[in-house]
Parts: structure tokens; C-alpha cells; sequence
């Protein structure tokens, strides 16, 4: 069974998900979470659910083989991205690739890149009067958002919608194909 490495730095309601997903479909197993925000939510979700997290500052990513070493020594297959902030080195990317896997928060291309995250996202697409956006889940290459998009899910942008209420949407998308998706790629 493929063991996946979430790698979170926020609330962690998609690994969470994910890992409930896991555990009724006996498909890959969430083996660990990494994780470079100690004020994050996923901390205290991991220490629930009993799933070993890795603290990192960014040392421990950039310039030594920290995050590396635990992902061999662990033999994590698969590395998924779900509201990490930091971007994947490049050594990173050859150790794994086509293996790194990103969940965004809108309609690739469009609002994504640097400081392009969470509600930041959700109150551009508003602001520029978009009549839909959606979930992007693709690989993960060297530029932010950039790799191949693997799925796309759309909704609808209603008159009154407001970035909390498509923020809502969105997690709702993201939370019925994210485990699905994967799941087709295991
Ligand atoms: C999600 O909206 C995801 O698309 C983005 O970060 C958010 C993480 O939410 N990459 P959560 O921490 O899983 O609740």
C-alpha cells in the first residue's frame, strides 16, 4: 500500500479528510505530516488521529536533508500538498517525481503563483467578478501552481457570494474529489 506524506502548514481540514478517506478505503495510508507552522491546526488534527507529524523550519527543507532523510527512512511513497505554504525545493521535485501532488483553491491557471493562497484567492476571484471558480489538483513542479493539472472541479458564483461563502464552496469540492483523485493514482 503507497504511503503519502502530507505535507500542511494550516488548518489541515483537507488532511484530515484525507485521512478518514484512507482509513474506510484501504487504498495508501497518510504515514506522516509535515508541517512548518506551529500555531497550525493540522498539529492538533494529527495528535486526534494518531498520525506522526514532522515540524520543519526551513533549514531543515532548503539547505539540510532533513525533510528527505524522514521521507526515505519512513519509505513514503507519495507526497501530497494541502495548504503548505513554502515552496518544494527542486531536489525535492527529483526525488519524487510526478509523485508531488497539490490541491489549489481556484481554476488554474487563473489566481494562482506567489502569495496566491486561501482567502487571498477567493477575494480576488470575487473582486474580479468571476461567474465561477473551482478546485485544481496537479503535480507539482518548480514554479508555484505551474504543473500539469490532473482535475478540475467547478461551482457557480452567485450575486451575493462573498469570499467566506466561496471559501465554503471550495472546501466542499475539495473535500469530495481531492481523496478521490488521488485515489485514481495510486
Ligand atoms: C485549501 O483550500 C487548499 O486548496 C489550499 O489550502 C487550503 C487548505 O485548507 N491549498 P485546509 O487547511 O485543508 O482546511
Amino acid at each position: 500500500m503507497p504511503r503519502i506524506a502530507i505535507f500542511a502548514s494550516g488548518n489541515g481540514s483537507n488532511a484530515e479528510n484525507l485521512f478518514h478517506y484512507f482509513s474506510q478505503h484501504k487504498i495508501a495510508e497518510i504515514s506522516l505530516i509535515i508541517c512548518n507552522n506551529l500555531q497550525a491546526g493540522i498539529l492538533a488534527r494529527a495528535q486526534n488521529l494518531g498520525i506522526p507529524v514532522l515540524l520543519i523550519h526551513k533549514n531543515s527543507l532548503y539547505q539540510q536533508n532533513v525533510v528527505e532523510n524522514w521521507l526515505i527512512s519512513l519509505k513514503i511513497d507519495w507526497i501530497v500538498l494541502a495548504g503548505f505554504l513554502w515552496k518544494i525545493p527542486e531536489k525535492l521535485i527529483a526525488l519524487y517525481p510526478k509523485k508531488i501532488v497539490n490541491i489549489h483553491p481556484s481554476l488554474l491557471p487563473k489566481y494562482g503563483g506567489k502569495g496566491m493562497y486561501g482567502m487571498r484567492v477567493h477575494e480576488a476571484v470575487i473582486a474580479a467578478g468571476e461567474t465561477e471558480s473551482g478546485i485544481s489538483i496537479h503535480f507539482v513542479n518548480e514554479a508555484y501552481d505551474e504543473g500539469a493539472i490532473i482535475f478540475q472541479a467547478r461551482c457557480p458564483i452567485e450575486m451575493d457570494e462573498t469570499a467566506d461563502s466561496l471559501a465554503r464552496k471550495i472546501h466542499q469540492l475539495e473535500y469530495e474529489h481531492f481523496p478521490k483523485v488521488l485515489a485514481s493514482l495510486f
